[in-house]
């Protein structure tokens, strides 16, 4: 399973960038904002830290203008994916682009229906958002079930992108499942690597260690 982190925070994705970890970037408009920085020339400092797909979302609601905003985003980096909301206009949007070789993900799925439409408009990958689905009363992961299940039925290449991490147990249950991606702010990445047993192993280790007196090297 791909990580991708959900931010537009340089250097977060430099820190993940270097270890090793790092598939790719999901920014949108509210991550944006939230760092404070120019959309196009942030997005150019990511793709340019990163190799692998950088999501940039399109802000236009109709088709012509989302098409306007996507070949300025296009032009910045090889890696840009542009992304479109799970709206008709978004799905036409998406089946241009991918037509023309450029990567898109549609975002803001909630229900397999949905997900069915964009992986129909040849989309590169859908964005269902499990955090706020749960947040909504519904089952995130079922919701992520079912698109695999589908996925599975008609062999779509469109890949699941599991969006609205909130935390471990959604990292877990995707990779069961077998999604192909997850999509995650940089803590919830960092949190996979901790366990309190981790810890205390490396404190045992260690004041072993210093009784022996001896150094590496
Ligand atoms: C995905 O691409 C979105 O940017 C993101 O996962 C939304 O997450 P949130 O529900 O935590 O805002």
């Amino acid at each position: 399973m791909k990580f991708f982190a959900d931010t537009a925070e340089i250097d977060a994705i430099k820190e993940l960038a270097e270890t090793g970890l790092l598939d790719g970037v999901t920014t949108n408009p509210s991550l944006i904002a939230k760092s404070g920085q120019d959309f196009l020339e942030v997005t150019r400092q990511i793709c340019a830290i990163v190799d692998g797909p950088v999501s940039a979302e399109v802000v236009a609601l109709d088709h012509a203008t989302m098409m306007k905003e996507a070949e300025i985003l296009r032009k910045i980096a090889d890696n840009v994916c542009i992304k479109v909301p799970l709206t008709i206009d978004g799905l036409k949007t998406c089946r241009k682009l991918t037509e023309d070789g450029t990567m898109v993900n549609v975002t803001l799925c909630f229900s397999a229906n949905q997900a069915l439409l964009a992986a129909k408009a040849g989309a590169t990958f859908v964005s269902p958002f499990v955090g706020r689905h749960d947040d909504n009363g519904a089952n995130g992961m079922e919701l992520i079930r079912d698109i695999r299940t589908i996925y599975d039925n008609y062999a779509f290449d469109t890949e699941i992108l599991v969006a609205s991490v909130r935390h471990a147990t959604h990292v877990l249950e995707s990779a069961l499942i077998g999604a192909d991606v997850a999509t995650m702010p940089p803590k919830v990445i960092m949190s996979l690597a901790q366990h309190v047993l981790t810890d205390k192993g490396i404190e045992g280790f260690l004041a072993d260690w210093k009784t022996t007196g001896q150094t590496i090297g």
